[in-house]
């Protein structure tokens, strides 16, 4: 889309969007800045085009001369909230990029200040939604694909408040879309190797402590899950850790987990029937929490400790593989049944509950998975699965959900669930063979490995971790969701 989004206030753009509601004239202050600057009679003439509808997101234009002047849509004016400017901005970023802006002027603050929404606020969520949008991976195209040239766009806004909040929203956006863009990174490059040298470049880049645990040291600390569902293959596990730790940190740790399959086959229990293409997705949690570290380092700049662990395997085949019928002992006493070792991501997740229960000190623990296609059928690609019993925890959770437009919907925990985990053998089972409630087994499973002290909150992504049509400010792909929500998390 674009070669890059910037933040200028000096000069002019040859754009100038100015913002108005369905069903109505531009305000008072809007039509004052059109008049100022010229443009009255383009405004109105834009604003009487067909397409000028006024929904959120339409674009009706007019021209002045070289100067193209854009009536932007933002919707009824009772309905519009800070978070539709997301949808607004993906909608003119849409427009720019066909068109090859090299800059726009939006003049927001009449329609803004008339609604009374927070300029600052409005404009991190517009910042969201061009950054978002803006999203190219296109390193895996070859000789074959024919690019078209990419522009840099500068954006000149109305007031300083604006403008600040878009460059705030377009740095939460790159944050994002790094998560999408190694979301997208093929398997055959993608390996747990490869995202834990991607995890050292990004501490390094925004000053994180990174540690990776592989090979022996997964032996000595009992890292069960690790090693069993990573033994297939050539490309072996490991947990990725990266610290936030500001000076004079407050409280105690926020411990950010995320299932990191760099692809999953299901194991010896084989997906069949074209369930495997896309696996190469079984990573975005992990790849939420790195772009959400990044946030964190470079945006948010909390007061609290944050730590992440990113959870790294390849679910694979082979003479070496974990079996169904195996008993898997871990860290903290608990035997585990594999009954289906396509159940292969509550696996590598229990060792980092575990290890962040023991030795992380968290005043909470969010854990982020494509767990089940359980989850899917139940949310589709609207909400997120979230499993969180302590009220506090998740009053901020969906509170951090609220902000960033990741919607997260509670699905129940009851100990008849825990008690459909008990294998007949050992503790737990992985799986029970009866499909009921399949997320919610998951979820189940998972709290075998937190202690009951500790606030823990577990997000099923497996719906919303990639869109399947270009709506609102995501392309068919990766929508590196969680990253915004768990940045505006750890911000308290
Ligand atoms: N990674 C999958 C879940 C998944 C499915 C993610 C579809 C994204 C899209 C997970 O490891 C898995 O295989 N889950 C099984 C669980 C079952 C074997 C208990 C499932 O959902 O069928
Ligand atoms: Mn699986
Ligand atoms: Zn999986």
């Amino acid at each position: 889309m674009f070669d890059s989004i910037r933040v200028v206030n000096k000069g002019t753009s040859p754009v100038i969007a100015f913002g108005h509601f369905q069903d109505e004239e531009p305000d008072n202050l809007t039509r004052a800045r059109a008049k100022g600057l010229g443009l009255a009679d383009a405004l109105k003439a834009a604003r009487s085009r067909a397409e000028a509808t006024g929904e959120a997101g339409s674009i009706g234009e007019a021209f002045a001369g070289e100067t193209r002047v854009i009536a932007l849509g933002m919707g009824k004016r009772d309905a519009c909230k800070t978070s539709c400017m997301r949808t607004v901005a993906a909608a003119l970023g849409r427009k720019l990029a066909a068109i090859k802006a090299p800059g726009v002027t939006l003049e927001l603050s009449g329609a803004l200040n008339w609604i009374r929404v927070d300029e600052r606020e409005a404009g991190v969520c517009f910042g969201e939604g061009l950054g978002l949008i803006g999203w190219v991976c296109d390193e895996f195209r070859g000789s074959a694909t024919k690019g078209s040239k990419r522009t840099k766009l500068e954006v000149r806004g109305s007031s300083n408040e604006l403008l600040d909040g878009i460059d705030d929203g377009l740095a939460l956006a790159a944050s994002t879309n790094i998560a999408r863009t190694l979301s997208q990174t093929p398997p055959n490059v993608a390996t747990p190797q490869f995202m834990a040298r991607a995890a050292q470049k990004l501490a390094r880049e925004v000053g994180l402590k990174c540690t990776i645990m592989e090979g022996d040291a997964l032996e000595r600390e009992a890292m069960t899950g690790h090693i069993n569902v990573g033994k297939a293959s050539e490309n072996k596990p490991c947990i990725i850790r990266l610290e936030y730790n500001p000076n004079g940190a407050k409280g105690k740790a926020a411990v950010l987990i995320g299932k990191t399959m760099c692809y999953d086959t299901g194991g010896l229990s084989l997906k069949v029937n074209n369930g495997m293409v896309g696996m190469k997705r079984d990573k975005d949690g992990g790849c939420a929490v790195l772009g959400a570290m990044h946030a964190i380092a470079t945006v948010i700049k909390p007061r609290r400790k944050v730590v992440a662990l990113l959870a790294a395997a390849e679910n694979s085949i082979s003479d070496e593989a974990y079996r169904p019928d195996d008993v898997l002992t871990y860290r903290n006493g608990v035997t585990v049944e594999v009954t289906n070792t396509d159940a292969e991501g509550r696996l590598v997740l229990a060792d980092a509950l575990v290890w962040a229960c023991e030795k992380e000190n968290p005043a909470y623990i969010v854990d982020l998975a494509t767990l089940t296609g359980g989850v899917v059928v139940a949310l589709g690609s609207t909400f997120a699965g979230m499993f969180c019993e302590d009220d506090k925890l998740r009053a901020k959770v969906e509170a951090a959900a609220n902000a960033s437009g990741e919607r997260v919907w509670r699905l129940p925990m009851h100990q008849e669930y825990r008690d459909m985990m008990k294998s007949p053998v050992a503790d737990i089972v992985n799986s029970n063979p009866n499909r009921k409630a399949h997320p919610i087994q998951g979820a189940a499973f998972l709290s075998y490995f937190v202690d009951d002290k500790t606030p823990w909150c577990h997000l099923d992504i497996a719906g919303v971790h990639v869109s399947d049509k270009n709506a609102g400010p995501y392309i068919d792909g990766p929508t590196g969701w969680g990253v915004r929500l768990l940045a505006n998390l750890v911000n308290d």
